[in-house]
C-alpha cells in the first residue's frame, strides 16, 4: 500500500532547474579499513561493490556538506536565489533547531521557509514531495532541496557490518515552478512506509523515547544500527514494486527507461532490482564503487555525477528510486532536462 499521488490541483509542477553535489575531500580505502576492522577488500567489494568512499574530517557537519552542494546547485540553476529550502538528512547538525534554517543563512537566504525532512535513504524522494507540494500550493516558486548525510558521524567505527558501507556526502537541486509536461517535471511520486518495521534500521539513544524513560545511554546506543540481511530483503522488494508503480503511473514501459538511478545502498541490491526490472546493465547508474552509501545524499550525488560525467544526458527517461529506514521508500520519473551540473 502506498500513497496514491493525484494529478497536482493547482497545475504548478517542480521542474528540476539545476543539480549540484559535494563529497569531503578525505577518502578511506577498502584497505585503510581492514586497519582497524576484521574485514577485506575482497569481502567489502563482493558484497558491496565499494572500493572507496569519503568521509568528514573531524569538525565537518552534515550542514557544511549541505551549503557546498546548496551553492552548486544555485549556481547551476543560474542564480542565488530560492525562496524556500528543504533538507533532507538524518545526521542534523543538532537534534534541535533543525539544519536547514542555518543552511539557508549561509547561503545568503534568512528569512525563506527552511526545514528539515527525516525519511533516512528516502529523503531526497520524501524532499522532491515537499518541495513540489510547496510549489503546488503556491507557498513557493523556487525550492532549493538538499540531501545531505554525515552519516560516518553516527557509525559505530568498530561495526564492520555498516561502518565499510555508510559514508557521507551531499546533492542538491533548485525546483522552479512550471507545467508538469515540460522535461525535468517531477511526477508522479509513489512514496510509502512501514514503521511496523522500523527496529531493522535505528540509532536507539538521543530521542524522546529514550529520555523519557529518565535512564542515561550508553554510548553505543547512540550509533546507528542495522539488520543488514532483512533490511537487503526488503529493499528488493520495495525498490523494485515502487520502481514499476511509477513507470507505470508516467504511462511509461519499463523497456522505454533509458536510466535506472537507484539509492546506492549496496550493489547487489541495485543488481537485484534492476534484474527483476529486466533494465540492461548499461541503464543502470551506478557510484557505489567510489562514494558508497551516503544515505539521503545518495540520489542527488548519483544524477549529479553522472549528469557531469555523460552517462546521463539531456531528453533521458529516468527512473529514481530509493529504500531505508522508517522503514520508508519510493519511486519516481522524469525526463532529464537540459541543465549545467555542477
Ligand atoms: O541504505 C539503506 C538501507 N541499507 C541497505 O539497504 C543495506 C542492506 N544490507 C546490506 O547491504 C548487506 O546485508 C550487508 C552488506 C550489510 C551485509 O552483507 P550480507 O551479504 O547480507 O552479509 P551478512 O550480514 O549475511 O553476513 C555474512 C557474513 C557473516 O558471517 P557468518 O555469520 O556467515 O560467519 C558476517 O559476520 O559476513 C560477515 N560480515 C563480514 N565479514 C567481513 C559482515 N560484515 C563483514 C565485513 N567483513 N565487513
Amino acid at each position: 500500500m502506498t500513497a496514491p499521488s493525484r494529478p497536482l490541483a493547482t497545475g504548478r509542477a517542480a521542474v528540476i532547474a539545476g543539480i549540484g553535489s559535494y563529497v569531503p575531500p578525505d577518502v578511506v580505502t577498502n584497505e585503510d579499513l581492514t586497519r582497524r576492522l576484521d574485514t577485506s577488500d575482497e569481502w567489502i567489494r563482493s558484497r558491496t561493490g565499494i572500493a572507496t568512499r569519503h568521509v568528514v574530517s573531524p569538525g565537518t557537519a552534515t550542514s557544511d556538506l549541505a551549503v557546498e552542494a546548496g551553492a552548486r546547485a544555485l549556481k547551476s540553476a543560474g542564480g542565488e536565489d530560492a525562496d524556500a529550502v528543504v533538507l533532507a538528512t538524518t545526521t542534523p547538525d543538532h537534534t534541535c533547531p533543525a539544519t536547514a534554517p542555518a543552511v539557508a543563512a549561509r547561503l545568503g537566504l534568512t528569512g525563506v521557509p527552511a526545514f528539515d525532512v527525516a525519511a533516512v535513504c528516502t529523503g531526497f524522494l520524501y524532499g522532491l514531495a515537499s518541495a513540489s507540494g510547496l510549489i503546488a500550493a503556491g507557498i513557493a516558486d523556487r525550492v532549493l532541496l538538499v540531501a545531505a548525510d554525515a552519516f560516518t558521524t553516527i557509525i559505530d567505527p568498530g561495526d564492520r557490518t555498516t561502518a565499510v558501507i555508510f559514508a557521507d556526502g551531499a546533492g542538491a537541486v533548485v525546483l522552479r515552478a512550471g507545467d508538469p509536461g515540460e522535461p525535468g517535471a517531477v511526477g508522479p511520486l509513489v512514496l510509502g512506509s512501514d514503521g511496523g518495521r522500523s527496529d531493522l534500521i535505528e540509532v536507539p539513544a538521543g530521542g524522546s523515547r529514550q529520555r523519557s524513560s529518565g535512564r542515561a545511554a550508553g554510548p553505543e546506543e547512540h550509533y546507528f544500527r542495522m539488520q543488514g540481511r532483512d533490511t537487503y530483503r526488503h529493499a528488493v522488494e520495495r525498490m523494485t514494486a515502487a520502481s514499476v508503480e511509477a513507470v507505470e503511473r508516467r504511462g511509461w514501459t519499463m523497456d522505454g527507461v533509458d536510466r535506472f538511478a537507484a539509492h546506492q545502498a549496496n550493489a547487489r541490491i541495485l543488481a537485484a532490482v534492476a534484474d527483476r526490472l529486466e533494465i540492461p546493465d548499461e541503464r543502470r547508474l551506478s557510484n557505489i564503487e567510489h562514494v558508497g552509501n551516503t544515505g539521503g545524499a545518495s540520489l542527488p550525488l548519483l544524477l549529479s555525477q553522472a549528469a557531469q560525467d555523460g552517462r546521463l544526458t539531456t531528453g533521458q527517461k529516468v527512473l529514481l528510486t530509493a529504500f531505508g529506514g522508517g522503514l520508508a521508500w519510493g519511486a519516481t520519473a522524469l525526463h532529464w532536462p537540459e541543465l549545467d551540473p555542477l
